[in-house]
């Protein structure tokens, strides 16, 4: 079985989602002892743009590709901040490299068809302000709506998400909205 720990955060030790995908990935390695962990930092490895000469490279790969990577995992965990309502950049890249056509899904006649379910997804957020259903702010919520879109689009949708809502937002004790965050991982694993 293999896992991909997969980050985005610019924070390095501050960062929220780093604790929240590591709480992720030890739960996982409790559960399945023996448990085979690739890790990609893109923060601190980041992917270039996706660019016009990839196009024509789309489905050659070799085995350090991104990828390559993904379709090889059972389990992908990821750490998705919002950055502006909607994912970091260097994720943004990630996700370019692996929506992949005839690779991660194909166009029929019956329309489009993911091709990598199968795996289970966890996605750690976190935020400044709050985006649930009850929020004036929720129509710019672009990081849960978006990443569920694009594991749907590829035929996953075992994705489970954790978040962490409203940590600059002066309400709740920062803390606090951790410890809470950390409580749901426990839960979303069982
Ligand atoms: C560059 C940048 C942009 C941000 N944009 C938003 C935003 O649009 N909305 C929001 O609620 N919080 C925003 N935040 C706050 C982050 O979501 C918050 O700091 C969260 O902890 C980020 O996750 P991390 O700690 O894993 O990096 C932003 C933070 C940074 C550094």
């Amino acid at each position: 079985m293999r896992l991909l720990h997969i980050d985005s955060s610019i924070l390095g030790d501050g960062s929220v989602t780093r604790r929240l995908s590591a709480a992720i990935v030890a739960d996982q390695r409790a559960t399945h002892p023996g448990i085979e962990i690739d890790r990609l930092d893109l923060a601190t490895d980041p992917l270039p743009h996706f660019a016009a000469p990839d196009l024509a490279n789309g489905g050659a790969a070799t085995a350090s590709d991104p990828l390559e990577r993904f379709l090889v995992a059972d389990v992908v965990v990821l750490g998705a901040p919002m950055y502006n309502f909607t994912v970091p950049s260097q994720l943004k890249a990630w996700v370019d490299r692996i929506l992949i056509v005839n690779r991660t899904f194909s166009y029929t006649a019956d329309g489009p068809q993911g091709l990598a379910g199968g795996k289970r997804v966890f996605v750690a957020t976190a935020s400044g302000g709050y985006y649930g259903a009850d929020s004036p702010f929720r129509a710019a919520e672009h990081v849960r709506s978006y990443l569920a879109a694009v594991f749907g689009f590829i035929g996953i949708s075992d994705v489970s998400f954790v978040a962490a809502e409203g940590l600059q937002a002066g309400v709740e004790d920062r803390d606090d909205i951790v410890a809470a965050a950390l409580a749901q991982v426990e839960r979303i694993a069982a």
